[in-house]
């Protein structure tokens, strides 16, 4: 017997970050969208805890107990007296890998819900939130999916409504960025950065499905972070933008880039540019939103 689970990546259609907080996080006012971009997860009994992984960038991605999807496993077991999961988790991976759009909260979400069908575990939606919350900021938007807005660390989620389909272009770099580095460099170049607020402006766009009123809108405080380590990222947002992008900007902490698109056809037309520019090592063209963790 084995189960499988669909997770969607996001971009993150506003980040406002705030000061380093005394445990070193920073308070967010965090906008999710869930991207058609997936991967999948699938769980099935083993003699022991084992981990293989398939897709582009799948060699980057660690095979041992650090994995967020092995240690969602492992917290799920634990909470309900398990002891050390005998499971086999297989991740196809379709997300880019560290590109700041929450491909490891995805397989972490993805292996809450596989492992808890498999063992028949029936964790409530609370207990899978608050897992969801210790494994990482992101993980429990990666459970909900659609559109939320997250604020704390980005695990406090509040669902937001969106009213219409918004398509997006990514482009993935060559090369990845740490998540800790890039609020290291965030703390460096905003040493007084104010607390942050959610846009009531994005908000209602979402709502009202008007992608001209979302491009007016989108925001990221990682961006000037992200371009001081990774320079060449603005080219890639130039060609973007030169290929019709309504908004282009830095996909959470990077290094994919993310752009707004008017429709899905103009969608393949940035794309085309993208990939004609020679900046960027993929390209590919999502709508959003999409559903969050569900099992196949
Ligand atoms: O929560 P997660 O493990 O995904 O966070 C990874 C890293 O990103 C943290 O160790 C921290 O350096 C940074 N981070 C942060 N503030 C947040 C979320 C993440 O500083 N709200």
């Amino acid at each position: 017997m084995s189960v499988t689970v669909r997770v969607p990546a996001k971009v993150n259609v506003q980040l406002a970050v705030g000061p380093a907080r005394p445990d070193g996080f920073h308070d967010l006012a965090n906008v999710f969208l869930a991207v058609g971009l997936y991967d999948e997860v699938t769980v099935e009994p083993a003699d022991s805890l084992t981990l293989t992984c398939t897709g582009p960038g799948s060699d980057q991605v660690p095979l041992d107990r650090t994995n967020l999807a092995a240690r969602a496993a492992i917290a799920l077991a634990a909470r309900h007296g398990l002891g050390d999961p005998k499971v086999r988790i297989h991740i196809a991976k379709d997300i880019p890998v560290a590109g700041g759009m929450a491909g490891g909260s995805a397989d972490a979400a993805g292996a809450l819900v596989a492992c808890d069908a498999l063992w028949g575990t029936g964790a409530s939606r609370e207990e899978l939130l608050a897992l969801c919350a210790e494994l990482g900021s992101d993980v429990p938007f990666s459970l909900v999916g659609g559109a939320a807005l997250g604020t704390g660390r980005g695990e406090l989620l509040q669902p937001l409504e969106v009213g219409g389909e918004f398509w997006w272009v990514f482009a993935v770099a060559d090369g990845g960025l740490s998540t800790p580095a890039v609020y290291r460099e965030f703390d460096r170049l905003s040493p007084a950065a104010p607390e942050p607020v959610a846009s009531a402006a994005l908000v209602e766009a979402l709502r009202a499905g008007d992608a001209a009123a979302l491009a007016a809108t989108v925001s990221n405080d990682l961006q000037p972070a992200a371009l001081s380590l990774f320079p060449s990222l603005k080219a890639t947002l130039d060609a973007g933008a030169r290929g019709g992008a309504l908004a282009s900007l830095v996909s959470g902490s990077g290094p994919t880039t993310a752009f707004l698109a008017a429709d899905e056809e103009a969608a393949r037309g940035i794309a085309d540019a993208l990939a004609a520019s020679g900046t960027c090592r993929a390209v590919r063209v999502a709508p959003s939103p999409a559903p969050g963790a569900t099992l196949r």
